[in-house]
């Protein structure tokens, strides 16, 4: 058995049982690039400052090029028995160059060297969750451009509500992930401090520039916050990781809710849209099933994202300060979250791309429901009637319509003064709910113009022809 790097103190090996436990490679080696990075930075580092020789340092960088290149190849033999990613690469290294590779952990530590690794892994996972996100908000403003002028019943509670534009309803969503971009934006800027060389808590009495590393690598600073800056916090903190899976946790839930829209949308029930094949799946035994599983999937993957989230809390709780074995188990969450919730947005951008919504079902739809109440209940506030007993005229005039099986449309104007006086004869140009989706004019509002002002601003935001 080859002898472990911190095997010095020991006089047995460990057993294969605890060795298979706490392996970490099967999992960690994704962060070889950035593990790579970082190493290519501090070795420069420790050139720099006189720690090694520059012929030494050459001599590491080719090391780690070839390293990377046969990773890439898929060449490069990961071993459980060298225990994560770190020590994988650094034993390959030494095995490959000899002595100047057993200078390259000069004044650092796996602790400062993983959560390095960690924010650079991070940080691209950050940018390639923006991009799909850009992508979705497009496919949702191009569907809403194809459904111009297409009123839908709006629902609270799940009930008739008032009536909206699909255009605004898409936008809803749209603006809703904007947030989730600027969530996932503003952890990148407070996770974006270079921990390495904080060692393994203390610090070091060796020479080192951490200025240097820490821009070399993207740095925006050494690890600090505001005024401090403290090599304990710098390998203590995972509230990066758990800030980052809280983005997700909310992106998620917000890809679920427009996932449960949709599933109920496509049902027989509403009938309001229609997948494409393409995007739908059939049953094993009911040969007339077409199902949307996608988003059914999209609904369900999103406990996972919220279940890694919660994993991540509880592995902190406990934890003293500086580094604990325990953090090893911060990887697997994070990874998976990132790879659900990249799949979540890529399959939702397809679903909005190979939906039709069902023009005629959803207009046979809308006169169920008095969607026009709370319209005519303003039309009488601009007769000067206080809202409350404009609320209570129009709730006994569509009791009246419950009982007559009718639209409130379809009252005469005697029967509507049977109710209130107030009611005059141009009642009826606020009746109806396309009559009623004129009338909306406030900020933000599903009026026609509104909409159409907002669906201008996301389509030249998004820079879309
Ligand atoms: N594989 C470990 C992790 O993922 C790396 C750090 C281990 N440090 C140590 N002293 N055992 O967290």
């Amino acid at each position: 058995k080859e002898g472990k790097l911190w095997g010095g103190r020991f006089e047995e090996s460990v057993t294969d049982a605890v060795e298979r436990f706490s392996e970490s490679v099967s999992f960690d080696k994704q962060l070889y690039k950035h593990d790579i990075m970082g190493s290519r930075a501090h070795a420069s580092m420790l050139a720099q400052q006189g720690l090694i020789t520059i012929s030494d340092r050459d001599t590491i960088l080719k090391g780690l090029d070839e390293i990377e290149k046969k990773i890439e190849a898929g060449e490069f033999d990961w071993r459980a028995d060298r225990e994560d990613v770190h020590m994988n690469i650094e034993a390959a290294l030494t095995d490959m160059i000899g002595e100047p590779a057993k200078k390259l952990h000069t004044a650092r530590s796996r602790n400062d060297q993983v959560v390095t690794d960690l924010r650079l892994w991070c940080r691209d996972a950050i940018d390639r969750i923006l991009a799909r996100i850009r992508q979705l908000q497009v496919a949702l403003v191009r569907l809403a451009v194809k459904n111009e002028g297409l009123i839908v019943p709006g629902y609270t509670h799940l009930q008739r509500a008032q009536p909206v534009l699909l255009q605004h309803l898409l936008l809803s969503y749209v603006e809703q992930m904007e947030r989730d971009a600027g969530r996932f934006a503003d952890c990148y800027v407070r996770l974006n401090f270079c921990p390495l060389g904080a060692c393994a808590l203390a610090g070091t009495g060796l020479p080192i520039d951490r200025f240097m590393t820490s821009s070399a690598l993207g740095f925006t600073a050494p690890m600090r916050n505001r005024a401090s800056y403290n090599s304990i916090d710098a390998v203590s903190d995972r509230d990066f990781v758990l800030e980052f899976l809280s983005a997700n946790s909310i992106a998620a839930i917000h890809l679920s809710r427009l996932g449960e829209e949709w599933v109920l949308w496509a049902s027989e029930e509403f009938g309001f849209l229609t997948p494409s094949d393409s995007v739908s799946t059939g049953s094993s035994i009911m040969p007339q099933k077409k199902n949307p599983d996608p988003m059914e999937l999209v609904r369900g993957k999103s406990a996972r994202v919220v279940g890694n989230l919660v994993t991540l809390l509880v592995l902190c709780k406990g934890l003293p300060q500086a580094y604990n074995r325990d953090l090893q188990e911060d990887k697997e969450p994070l990874f998976d979250s990132v790879k659900t919730i990249m799949g979540m947005l890529e399959v939702t951008s397809e679903f909005a791309q190979n939906i039709t919504f069902n023009r005629e079902r959803i207009q046979r739809a809308l006169p169920a429901g008095h969607l026009d109440a709370t319209t005519l209940a303003d039309y009488l506030v601009k007769k000067g009637v206080p809202f409350r007993t404009s609320h209570d005229i129009v709730g006994r005039s569509v009791a009246l319509c419950i009982s007559n099986n009718c639209q409130l449309m379809e009252l005469s104007l005697d029967k509507l003064k049977g109710v209130s006086p107030a009611f005059e004869d141009d009642v009826f140009e606020f009746l109806g709910a396309e009559n009623s989706i004129k009338k909306f004019c406030s900020y933000g509002s599903t009026g026609s113009d509104c909409v159409a002002e907002q669906l201008e601003m996301w389509v030249s935001k998004l820079g879309i022809d």
